[in-house]
């Protein structure tokens, strides 16, 4: 049987345009459900938008239009900005669906049936950016006297109005046991600490609906009541995998493998989230893994600095490989980076156009001169040799390994590392130099490298689906056994490869 993973996105609100922040947790994501179907997976992967509450409702007044006008719209450039970026999601959800307003009545009413839910009167801070309520000791005053959020800076109200609340301080020791139990549900570890503390702070009761707005799903048999836009967001990545339908064959998707967040939303996938779902009788997910935030240049990305990264422009500019490449590799998953075009122009030039671009030109414009462009067989085998080629098969476990805990700049790091070590191969080999003199081997070492190559390039399919797959066509690698799987049968010997063409171009600055 197929074995299944089953990824998501947050799904994005629909109160502006998509930036690289976001296109940053969807490639993440991508990269690990192509990885995942490389490695023989039955892959779910789910991303969409979050359409409801005040925040949407005000963006869109904002912008003179009907709120589901609006929603349409933006939703749509979400899923254009995805498409642009590669993002091979395999269903978008929207929360202004049909079926997720099935989804979330259901999942109330059971919430609702264990006792966990109860009529009552907020009366509290509340910001409508972060659609979060916080307590006193969460603020900061202003030099003018309002409040923020001392952590997100967004501003807070006070708001008082009637309200259902889930029954948040009961599931206390329960989500402690849960997180001892499941030892990786939360990573990094440093976030995860983050959480424990939380919770082990003590939890209130959670306002999970609202009346002073109507943008929202209404609760089921409260008139006025509209969910809590967290409840009724959280509830997508149940939605899509059928719920409540639970004899849908996409139920067998669920629980999740991984919900990727950022570090910001942490809290309510990671505390939340588990809670809705173990109050309802349905499993929590299996891991929720949070990623650290990209600055531009050191600093915020916000529309007043007018610093915001368009991703279609920057992948415009460098390349939307290169983008992906960047992203992955610049900083640990988990922690904060700064993007700037210096540091993307570094990684596209040094790492990919001349240690692997150069590595891949070299050797298959030798096959192309001296053999005929016919890839040559497998010979006796010298230490170096065998050396090069251990180190490349060590690669998927590693790799395998690094993905699981979606520690993807080490995963980057392991392959380049057998890229400098076949870069130093060839030139210790001289392959060029035996041409005359050896020249089977000659053809050994151009085969050794051919081998190491395609390791290197059916791992790095993930992370440049298209560059990577054009240098697998010019390394002979028929485009249907490109799996890791594939990697246990040898190339053909003989395969008359194509003439080789570079395929990471350098970045060159234009004239000014
Ligand atoms: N709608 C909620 C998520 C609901 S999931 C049930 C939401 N949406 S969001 O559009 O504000 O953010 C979506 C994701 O983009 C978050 O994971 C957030 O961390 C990420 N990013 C937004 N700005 C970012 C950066 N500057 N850098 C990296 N990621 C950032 O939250």
């Amino acid at each position: 049987m197929t074995k299944r993973f089953y990824i998501t996105t947050p799904i994005y609100y629909v109160n502006g345009a998509p930036h690289i922040g976001h296109a940053y947790t969807s490639i993440a994501a991508d990269v690990l459900a192509r990885f995942k179907r490389l490695d023989g997976f039955d892959v779910f992967f789910l991303t969409g938008t979050d359409e409801h509450g005040q925040k949407v409702e005000q963006a869109a007044a904002a912008a003179g239009l009907d709120t589901q006008t609006y929603a349409d719209k933006i939703s749509q450039d979400f899923r254009d900005m995805a498409d642009a970026m590669g993002v091979s999601y395999d269903d978008w959800i929207r929360t202004t669906e049909q079926r997720h307003k099935a989804s979330c009545t259901e999942l109330w009413k059971r919430i609702e049936a264990a006792g966990d839910i109860y009529l009552g009167h907020y009366e509290g801070w509340y910001a409508v950016r972060d659609e979060a309520f916080y307590d006193e000791s969460e603020l900061v005053i202003l030099p003018d006297g309002s409040k923020i959020a001392e952590k997100s800076k967004a501003p807070v109200e006070w708001v008082r109005e009637p309200s259902y609340f889930f029954k948040l301080s009961a599931w206390q020791d329960r989500l402690l046991q849960f997180y001892e139990d499941n030892p990786e549900f939360i990573a990094p570890s440093s976030r995860k600490s983050e959480v424990l503390s939380f919770v082990k702070g003590g939890l209130r009761d959670l306002s999970v609906s609202r009346t002073t707005f109507s943008w929202g799903i209404p609760v089921p048999d409260a008139p006025g009541h509209v969910m809590y836009v967290w409840l009724d967001a959280l509830t997508n990545y149940i939605t899509a995998a059928g719920f409540p339908d639970t004899a849908a064959p996409r139920w067998d998707f669920w629980p999740a493998d991984v919900h990727f967040v950022g570090k910001d939303i942490i809290r309510f996938h990671a505390v939340y989230w588990p809670a809705f779902l173990m109050s309802a009788g349905i499993a929590p997910p299996t891991r929720v893994s949070s990623h650290g935030w990209w600055v531009v240049d050191g600093e915020k990305m916000s529309k007043s600095l007018g610093n915001v990264v368009e991703p279609r422009a920057l992948a415009k500019t460098f390349g939307l490989d290169q983008i992906r490449y960047f992203l992955l590799r610049e900083k640990p998953f988990g922690a904060d980076g700064s993007l700037n075009h210096q540091a993307i122009i570094s990684r596209m030039n040094v790492e990919l156009a001349n240690d692997l671009g150069n590595l891949a030109q070299r050797s298959l414009s030798l096959i192309a001169r001296n053999l005929d462009g016919k890839l040559p067989g497998r010979g006796p085998a010298t230490a170096e040799d065998t050396a090069l080629l251990d180190a490349a098969n060590a690669l998927p476990g590693l790799v395998r390994l690094n993905m699981d805990r979606q520690t993807f700049h080490e995963a980057l790091e392991d392959i380049w590392k057998v890229i400098r070590s076949a870069n130093a191969y060839i030139d210790h080999q001289a392959p060029w130099a035996l041409r005359k003199t050896d020249p089977a081997r000659m053809a050994v070492v151009l085969r050794v490298l051919v081998d190491a190559m395609r390791v290197i390039a059916t791992l790095l399919q993930p992370f440049m689906p298209e560059s990577i797959g054009r240098m697998l066509d010019q390394l002979g690698a028929p485009a249907d056994t490109r799996s890791l799987a594939d990697l246990a049968t040898p190339l053909v010997d003989g395969t008359q490869l194509p003439t080789p063409r570079g395929v990471f171009p350098r970045y060159v600055e234009p004239a000014a």
